[in-house]
């Protein structure tokens, strides 16, 4: 008997003892829940939090992801200097809660490559994000999903060009209704999609330090129409001949280019350096190709005139000409008579002899 109690109080140990102390039981329930709440809502080991200005940074930690666990009073959350490389769905959802407050998000500097849809997802009061320096190579139609609130993007030295042209197709950054200014300075790109400018809100449009040799008429129809918009174009390297003749047009008659005075010519040689609206129109040599058509019209006219006044001369003196012309076939005849005179006296002889 007594083996077999000792067995079944040993097979049954936890039964036993659960009944016998509720109390260690309990307290370790709301320890384990204590910890839960102070992982999900407490400060990561990689980052700082500082409550009183509702700031968490997590900087140069070589954090591969961003910490899951942020608290909830966060507003602006800076996690820069890191290898994160991709950004997945829902990258900043904490479990069972979102980041309701946060309204700054700083990423810069990592080495993000792919943004994946939905990956703001639950950041409902977003209002910038800056991506800067990353190596962004592709991201997703439904990247920025959810900020209805963000107001600045930024993508300083972040995009390589297949991405600047790709985003024409996926409307990722079109969808940003509330968006008031896209920073894209130093991307090399070398033109612009037009519908990358479709937001209504969107006041600022920085463009500085990218590969622009010109920007098109088409695009610059875009932006006079929408005039709220200020774009800023230093630092590109304009190429000042005929393809440049919309924009510096519209450069010397707008106040949507607030650094207009400060874009200079990269090209040709002869006006590298140059102020673009220090250029005279004819310093684009558009006219000269303009000027050699209407020189060619201009003489095929002079020629058409000349041929007909030729022949209305011809016209006019027809009597005087035909009697120039009878005056030349009678002198014809008589040379002709003369020569059949001669020829007749030289036949008699001939015939004579064929007679003979
Ligand atoms: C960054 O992350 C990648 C993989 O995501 C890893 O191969 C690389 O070693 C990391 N860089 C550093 C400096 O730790
Ligand atoms: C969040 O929930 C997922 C599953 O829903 C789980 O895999 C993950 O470990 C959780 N993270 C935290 C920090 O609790
Ligand atoms: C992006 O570049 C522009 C122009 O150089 C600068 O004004 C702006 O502050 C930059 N943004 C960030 C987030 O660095
Ligand atoms: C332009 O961008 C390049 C990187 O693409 C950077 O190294 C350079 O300092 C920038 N120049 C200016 C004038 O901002
Ligand atoms: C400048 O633009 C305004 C309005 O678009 C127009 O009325 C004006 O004639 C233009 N001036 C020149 C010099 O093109």
């Amino acid at each position: 008997m007594a083996k077999r109690k000792l067995w079944l109080y040993q097979g049954n140990s936890t039964a036993f003892r659960i009944p016998k102390r509720p109390c260690f039981c309990w307290v370790s329930v709301i320890c384990m829940l204590c910890l839960l709440t102070r992982t999900a809502f407490g400060c990561s080991p990689s980052c700082d939090c500082f409550e009183n200005v509702s700031t968490v940074t997590c900087l140069d930690m070589n954090l591969s992801t961003v910490p899951k666990d942020m608290p909830i009073w966060v507003e602006t959350l800076k996690v820069s200097g890191n290898n994160i490389t991709t950004l997945t769905r829902g990258a900043f959802a904490t479990n069972g809660t979102s980041l309701q407050l946060l309204a700054t998000l700083l990423l810069s500097g990592n080495k993000i490559q792919f943004i994946e849809a939905f990956a703001f997802e639950c950041l409902p009061s977003l209002k910038t994000l800056d991506l800067s320096s990353n190596r962004l190579l592709n991201i997703s139609d439904d990247a920025f999903w959810g900020l209805h609130k963000l107001n600045v993007l930024s993508l300083n030295t972040s995009l390589s060009y297949s991405v600047g042209k790709q985003m024409i197709n996926t409307r990722s950054i079109g969808r940003l209704s509330s968006l008031t200014r896209l920073e894209l300075s130093g991307n090399k790109m070398s033109s612009l999609p037009v519908k990358l400018f479709a937001s209504q809100n969107l006041k600022t449009l920085d463009l500085t330090n990218n590969s622009l040799k010109t920007v098109e008429a088409e695009i610059i129809l875009k932006w006079s129409q929408h005039e709220k918009i200020q774009v800023y174009l230093q630092f590109n390297p304009f190429m000042c001949d005929c393809s440049l003749e919309s924009l510096y047009s519209w450069l010397a008659n707008t106040t949507q280019v607030p650094d207009a005075a400060h874009l200079r010519c990269f090209g040709p040689e002869r006006l590298n350096g140059t102020l673009v609206l220090k250029l005279k129109t004819e310093d684009l040599e558009c006219g000269n190709a303009d000027l050699e058509t209407v020189s060619y019209v201009l003489l095929g006219i002079v020629l058409a005139l000349v041929g007909v006044i030729f022949l209305m001369v011809l016209y006019l003196n027809r009597k005087g000409i035909k009697r120039w012309l009878n005056n030349i076939r009678e002198a014809c005849r008589d040379q002709m008579d003369v020569y059949h005179y001669r020829y007749e006296l030289d036949a008699d002889p001939r015939l004579a002899n064929v007679a003979a």
